[in-house]
């Protein structure tokens, strides 16, 4: 397999807003992310990626954008951006910006204009269709709750919106709106040397011309609004490619809602000239029920194997797959797919990091993963920020389908801003975060979960995170070799091996806090230990996995 940099490189996730705030406003800022640029340099990582910076009205926290090319003012200037990025080259790092042209803010000036008249020259860089029967265009519900059509005064029609209201969608079928994203992309990579992009709900940019009525589920209160990997996604890509992307040496990753194996490989596929990989959802789909992520179902292992497993072995050789637990829209990975436990919290996120970071891909840390932050006990709705979660919990209430108390619970266990509070740094006041008062709540467990104590502790989650990101670098099998599945009926275990120029990993975890009997397969008799979570000195034959227990062999 093509060797190249970003198949070599481990991301970390920076959610600015909740990162390291220096002016004492309660937000994080581009000067707390400088100012913590060592902290990561000794983690090890070799690219950041950052949530969306530029100017915001900040309905959906920044993925609302007033001004592609400008600082949102509460993150600072634009000479605060180029001291930033300045100090992650000089730490060889790398800088990846989010890209979010699905759709803009409606407060962006294209839509400003565009909902003054019908004949406006901005007009159709939105989707703008007539009502129907008095009605909506479709039965369309977007994202974020309610219909995904917003009716305008002014002309007395409506524009498509996936996400809020105030995150109008663009209409890709118009070249000029094609030109404007690739110039404004091109400026980011040609004048301020960022690294490469991830590119926000890209598999939804194009939609099906005639915008049919989607499925609707019984009891559901819309449709479908089926827009993934619509007619001409693929030929946008290649556009966007050979306009911008071919011409910079960048890494860039789509997130794709609703991509199959089958659609990455063409996104990602090493010969298309589209993307290098696509963020999927299959993985953290499996928790769903009946109203989508609010339930209280959990992860069920078999399946979980099953699903990264397709990706690991079809993807192998023909597209490149990006390897993630968490990130700013998922609950926090050790709540959901761990045991967050005082007993078993720091056992099992070593677990679940090695689990991840031995596949074949390129492996993303989400802010405060690396010291095992968890879920956040929110107690009371209005201590939530996040949108998508207040809108889901008057929505899913009002209509009877859950009950308030089941939906608060529900977002304890799933809601987004479980990711989003104060990265916890020490255990002064707020954690370090800020001296002002933060945007949202600290999570109480800070005095003990914070980065200090973890640097501090040779034993921490930190400290191990530092030991697989530096194994990357040595070890050329953990990004190229090829995975294999054993045990798929296990309950308890996920086991698999990566193989690479006759050499060979056999990787052990334990989902579980029970011991559990395996015998290890004779081939990798005498084999090294490569890395575990209990320091275990040897391993062959029958063994009882641990509690927790991540063990990987290397013969
Ligand atoms: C996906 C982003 O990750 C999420 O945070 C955002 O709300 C939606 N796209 C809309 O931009």
């Amino acid at each position: 397999m093509e060797k190249a940099w970003w198949k070599e490189a481990v991301v970390y996730q920076i959610y600015p807003r909740s990162f390291m705030d220096s002016n004492g406003d309660g937000i994080g800022d581009l000067n707390g992310i400088t100012s913590r640029l060592d902290y990561l340099k000794e983690l090890g990582i070799d690219v950041i990626w950052l949530s969306p910076v530029y100017q915001s009205p900040n309905d959906d926290n920044g993925y609302d954008i007033s001004d592609y090319q400008a600082i949102m003012k509460e993150f600072g200037t634009m000479e605060d951006f180029d001291k930033m990025i300045e100090g992650i080259h000089e730490r060889g790092m790398r800088l990846v910006m989010d890209l979010v042209v699905n759709h803009t803010s409606d407060e962006h000036p294209w839509f400003l204009e565009s909902r003054k008249s019908k004949d406006n020259e901005y007009r159709d860089y939105y989707m703008w269709r007539d009502g129907k029967d008095g009605k909506e265009p479709n039965n369309w519900g977007s994202y974020f709750s309610g219909s995904a059509w917003q009716h305008d005064e002014a002309t007395d029609m409506y524009y498509l919106h996936l996400f809020s209201k105030k995150q109008p969608d663009l209409n890709w079928e118009n070249p000029k709106v094609r030109d404007e994203v690739f110039s404004m992309m091109n400026w980011w990579c040609g004048e301020k040397g960022i690294d490469g992009f991830r590119m926000d709900v890209i598999s939804l940019i194009s939609k099906q011309p005639d915008l049919p009525d989607g499925p609707q589920a019984p009891g559901a209160l819309y449709g479908y609004a089926d827009c993934a990997n619509g007619p001409r996604v693929h030929e946008f890509l290649k556009e966007m490619n050979q306009k911008v992307l071919s011409k910079y040496d960048l890494m860039t990753v789509g997130e794709t809602a609703g991509v199959t194996i089958e659609e990455a490989k063409r996104y990602a596929g090493f010969d298309e000239n589209e993307l290098n990989m696509v963020f999927h959802f299959e993985h953290v789909g499996l928790d769903g029920g009946e109203h989508g992520k609010w339930t209280d179902k959990r992860v069920p292992l078999v399946e979980f194997k099953k699903v990264m497993s397709a990706w690991q072995t079809e993807l192998d050789g023909k597209a490149w797959n990006s390897l993630y637990l968490g990130n700013h829209d998922q609950p926090r990975s050790i709540s959901r797919f761990g045991d967050d436990s005082e007993e078993y919290r720091v056992i099992c996120a070593k677990m679940l990091a090695t689990c991840l970071h031995m596949m074949q891909g390129t492996p993303y840390v989400y802010q405060g993963e690396e010291i095992g932050m968890t879920n956040m006990p929110f107690a009371d709705i209005s201590e939530v920020r996040d949108i998508e979660s207040i809108n889901a919990y008057h929505e899913m209430s009002e209509a009877g389908l859950i009950s308030k108390e089941d939906m608060l619970r529900f977002i304890c266990l799933k809601g987004r801003d479980n990711a989003r509070t104060p990265m916890q740094w020490d255990d002064s006041e707020n954690a370090g975060f800020t001296t002002g008062t933060p945007w949202i709540g600290v999570n109480p467990n800070y005095k003990t979960i914070n980065a200090e104590a973890a640097r501090a502790d040779k034993d921490s989650v930190f400290h191990y995170y530092r030991k697989l990101i530096a194994m990357r670098k040595e070890e050329p099998i953990l990004a190229y070799g090829h995975y294999a599945l054993l045990e798929p009926d296990n309950e308890s275990l996920y086991v698999y091996t990566r193989e690479l120029d006759g050499q060979k990993l056999l990787v052990i975890c334990n989902f579980t806090k029970d011991a559990v009997n395996y015998d290890i397969p004779a081939e990798f008799d005498g084999a090294q230990i490569l890395i575990g979570n209990y320091g275990r000195t040897e391993a062959q034959g029958a063994i009882e996995v641990k509690p927790y227990e991540a063990l990987v062999l290397k013969k």
